[in-house]
């Protein structure tokens, strides 16, 4: 199971830095979107983030040019007919998922390994809308995708160890450390790390500590590189909320339920980084200031 082409569905964020990291290993990779639009602004991530490379003289302008050069933009689904890997980042509702595995897998040729970048939902409710579940598995990569050095290859009862073997090669070879896990909503990592964002809320719902007293604890204390409350702005509110929700039905367990003060900063639209308010106010990006409202 040799992968040469790689197709990605999705140019948000997950599918554009998917496509980044295929591209910058020398695979030629096709990368769709629904509208020029969405394709344009995914494009643009990439190029910032690659002439941040660029800057940094991890890249030469002329790598540059050859990765950009791998990248084959595309709307049309049947571009992907000769792929040996298809990965799908689009949204994370199962409905679509199982829509898209469904087309694409009349579309695609026979043998190709189709691989879902899920954080949580089931890859085997997918892998039941296609005739090749042997060939299909998990890739679970991680935000920001070019600087994450984390792939979670992810195998279902039906996985052939051949594509599982493929999937775990793909990820070393695009410069990642890939970790073997089972299909089990949230995997090995958001099984882990939802449950302590969604407590990071709990200790500031029950005023345990301020805003930046919670991020300076694990930060300083612990070492990570972000506190939990910065980590769910970066994250985005909704994002982390509508995993806790997936997770919450599968295991059915307190840890994974969404704190009420959550729920509400999703209704009111405060999403963290993304809509320029969370558990801080991003108005000056790079010194964002705590959101005091939630303290009170
Ligand atoms: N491409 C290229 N370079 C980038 C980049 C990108 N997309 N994003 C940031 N950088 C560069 C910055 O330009 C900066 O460069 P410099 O050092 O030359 O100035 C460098 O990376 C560091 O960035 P920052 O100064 O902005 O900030 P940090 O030092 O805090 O690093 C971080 C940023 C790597 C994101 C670090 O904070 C981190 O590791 N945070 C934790 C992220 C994390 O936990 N991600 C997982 C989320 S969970 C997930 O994805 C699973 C999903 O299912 C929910």
């Amino acid at each position: 199971m040799e992968i040469r082409k790689v197709g990605v569905v999705g140019c948000g964020l997950m599918g554009s830095g998917i496509a980044q990291v295929a591209a910058t290993a020398g695979f030629p990779t096709v990368v769709r979107e629904v509208s020029e639009d969405l394709l344009k602004k995914g494009f643009g991530s990439i190029e910032k983030s690659l002439a941040k490379f660029a800057e940094k003289g991890q890249i030469t302008p002329e790598h540059k040019t050859e990765i950009l050069a791998c990248l084959e933009p595309t709307l049309k689904l049947s571009d992907f007919a000769d792929c040996d890997l298809v990965i799908e980042a689009i949204v994370e509702k199962l409905e679509p998922k199982r829509e898209l595995f469904r087309e694409l897998d009349a579309i695609v040729k026979k043998g190709a390994i189709f691989a879902s970048n899920t954080s949580s939902l089931s890859v085997t409710e997918m892998m039941t809308a296609t005739q090749r579940a042997p060939q299909f598995i998990g890739l679970h990569f991680f935000n920001p995708v070019p600087l994450m050095k984390l792939v979670e290859v992810v195998k279902t009862v039906s996985s052939d160890p051949a594509a599982v073997e493929a999937g775990l090669e793909f990820a070393r070879r695009v410069g990642k450390t890939p970790i073997l896990t089972s299909d089990r909503g949230g995997f090995i990592v958001n099984r882990l790390l939802v449950p302590y964002l969604l407590d990071s809320i709990r200790a500031l719902e029950e005023g345990v500590g301020s805003i930046e007293d919670i991020d300076n604890g694990m930060k300083l204390g612990c070492g990570h590189p972000m506190g939990p409350l910065t980590l769910n702005d970066f994250v985005g509110i909704d994002t982390t909320y509508y995993i806790s929700e997936i997770m919450f039905n599968e295991y059915r367990e307190k840890r994974f339920a969404a704190p009420p003060l959550m729920k509400r900063m999703v209704a009111a639209g405060m999403l963290g980084r993304k809509s320029g308010k969370g558990f801080y106010d991003y108005s000056d990006p790079k010194n964002p200031t705590p959101n005091r409202e939630l303290e009170k």
